[in-house]
C-alpha cells in the first residue's frame, strides 16, 4: 500500500515514462504498417503491454529489445484470426481502437477485459463500426465487452461523433483504412489528435480542418523509427504539486506538449502558477519539449467543456491542488469522467471528503472550496490508477499519511511512481 506525507517542497530534473497514448498507436500502426518499425520511449505500462500482447494475437511478432521496442509489421491484411480471446485488461484505448482495425477483418475475434473495462460504453465505436459495415456483438447489445467481432468489406461514412473522443475519432478513422470511399469523422470540440498526426506520418490520405478529419483507404509504409515522448498526463501529478507547493523547482524533459493535451499548462497558469517551456523540438509530427515549474501559492479556477477534452485525465490532480489554493473551484463539463476506469467524479469527491476537504458533486463536476487544511487517512483507488496518484499527490499537502488502498493499479500508466516521487520530494 502506498502511502504519502506532507513534504516541503519538489525539487529536481525527471523524465516522465512514455506517452500512453501515442505508445499505443505506435504499436497499433506499426502491425498494420508494411515493414519493421523500432518504438523508442515505448511506456512499459500495463495498458500498452496489453496492446502488445492483442496484436501478438492476431499474429504479429513484437519483440521487446530494452532500448526499443521492434514491430514485424505485415500491412493492413496482415493480421490472423487469433486462437484465443484477446485481452485489454484495463484499457480503453487498446478495446476502442482495435474495434476499429478488427472492423476492416474478415476473421472473427473475440476482445474483453478486466472487470472495470467491461461496465465501460462500447456502443459509442460499435454503433459508428457497424454503420460501417462490421458485425460487432456484446453484452447489453454490443454495448459492454467481451464484444464479439466479425469485419470486413467497409463503407465510408461521415459521422458526427456525439462525444469529443480521441477513442471513437480513431476507431473510426483506422477503419476508414479499409473503407471505399472517404471516411469523414466530425467532433464540436477536438481531442487528441495523436492517431491523425501518426497516420499521416505512416502515409495514410488523411486531412484535418474545420471541426473534422477526413481519411481515404489507404496503406501504412513504415517510417522505421518513432520516438514516443513524454506523457504530460503522468508530468501533470508533479505538475500540479510543484506548482502548487512554495519553493518548489521542477524540471520535466523531454514532455508531449501537442496543444491537443496541454489544457494542464494553461489552468495551472490561470491559477497563477510559473511555467516555462523550453528547448521545444517536433518528433513525428508531435511537439515535444522541457517543463519548469516553480512553486507558489495557487488561485482557484472555473474549467468548462471547452477545454476539458485537452485535460480529461487531468481533473483528479487539479482537484486536489485547487482545495489549497485561495479561492473556489467550479469544474463542469466533465460528464466523460464518468465512464473512465472509475467514476473520477463521485471517486474523487468521496476519497476527498475522507481528508476533510470540503467538495460538493456536480453532475457534469464537482465545486472545491479553496484553503482546506487536509487531514490524513485511509483511501481509495477504485483500481484507478489516476485517483491513486491524485491521492499519493493530497498526501502531499495533508496533516497525518494519506494512505491508499489497491495502489498497485498506478502501474497500469506509471510504474515508475513512486521511485520518482521519493526522489523529487524534499
Ligand atoms: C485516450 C483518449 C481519452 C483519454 C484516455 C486516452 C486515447 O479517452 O481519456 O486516457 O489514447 O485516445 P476518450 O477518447 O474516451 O475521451
Amino acid at each position: 500500500m502506498l502511502a504519502t506525507s506532507k513534504i516541503n517542497k519538489i525539487q529536481g530534473k525527471i523524465t516522465v515514462p512514455g506517452d500512453k497514448s501515442i505508445s499505443h498507436r505506435a504499436v497499433m500502426l506499426s502491425s498494420i504498417s508494411k515493414g519493421v518499425s523500432r518504438i523508442q520511449g515505448f511506456l512499459r505500462g500495463e495498458d500498452c503491454l496489453s496492446t502488445i500482447a492483442c496484436f501478438q494475437g492476431l499474429g504479429i511478432e513484437i519483440e521487446d529489445k530494452g532500448k526499443e521496442i521492434i514491430v514485424q509489421g505485415k500491412g493492413l491484411y496482415g493480421l490472423k484470426e487469433p486462437m484465443d480471446v484477446l485481452d485489454a485488461g484495463n484499457s480503453g484505448t487498446t478495446m476502442r481502437l482495435l474495434s476499429g482495425i478488427l472492423a476492416g477483418q474478415e476473421f472473427l475475434t473475440i476482445v474483453t477485459g478486466d472487470s472495470s473495462l467491461r461496465k465501460r460504453p462500447m456502443a459509442r465505436v460499435a454503433v459508428p463500426l457497424r454503420k460501417m459495415g462490421a458485425v460487432i456483438e456484446g453484452r447489453d447489445h454490443g454495448n459492454l465487452a467481451p464484444l464479439v467481432i466479425r469485419g470486413g468489406s467497409l463503407k465510408a461514412i461521415d459521422y458526427a461523433s456525439p462525444v469529443s473522443s480521441a477513442q471513437v475519432k480513431s476507431a473510426i478513422l483506422l477503419a476508414g483504412l479499409y473503407s471505399e470511399g472517404s471516411t469523414i469523422v466530425r467532433e464540436e470540440i477536438t481531442s487528441r489528435d495523436h492517431t491523425e498526426k501518426m497516420l499521416k506520418s505512416l502515409g495514410a490520405k488523411i486531412t484535418t480542418g474545420e471541426g473534422k478529419v477526413t481519411v481515404e483507404k489507404s496503406e501504412l509504409y513504415n517510417q522505421d523509427e518513432i520516438q514516443v515522448p513524454g506523457d504530460i498526463s503522468s508530468a501533470a501529478f508533479f505538475m500540479a504539486a510543484a506548482a502548487a507547493i512554495p519553493d518548489s523547482h521542477l524540471i520535466i524533459e523531454k514532455v508531449g506538449l501537442n496543444p491537443t493535451r496541454t489544457g494542464i499548462v494553461d489552468v495551472l497558469k490561470e491559477m497563477g502558477a510559473e511555467i516555462e517551456i523550453d528547448n521545444v523540438f517536433t518528433s513525428g509530427g508531435e511537439e515535444i519539449g522541457d517543463i519548469i515549474i516553480k512553486g507558489k501559492k495557487l488561485q482557484g479556477t472555473s474549467i468548462g467543456k471547452e477545454i476539458m477534452p485537452r485535460l480529461i485525465d487531468e481533473i483528479p490532480v487539479i482537484a486536489v491542488i485547487a482545495a489549497v489554493a485561495e479561492g473556489k473551484t467550479i469544474i463542469t463539463g466533465a460528464e466523460e469522467l464518468k465512464v473512465k476506469e472509475s467514476n473520477r467524479i463521485t471517486s474523487m469527491v468521496t476519497e476527498m471528503k475522507k481528508l476533510g476537504i470540503q467538495v460538493t458533486e456536480l453532475p457534469d463536476g464537482m465545486e472545491i472550496e479553496g484553503n482546506n487544511k487536509i487531514s490524513g487517512s485511509t483511501v481509495e483507488s477504485y483500481g484507478d490508477h489516476r485517483i491513486a496518484m491524485a491521492m499519493a499527490i493530497a498526501g502531499l499537502f495533508a496533516s497525518d499519511p494519506v494512505k491508499i488502498n489497491n495502489s498497485e493499479c498506478i502501474a497500469v500508466s506509471f510504474p515508475e511512481f513512486e521511485e520518482m516521487l521519493k526522489q523529487v520530494a524534499k
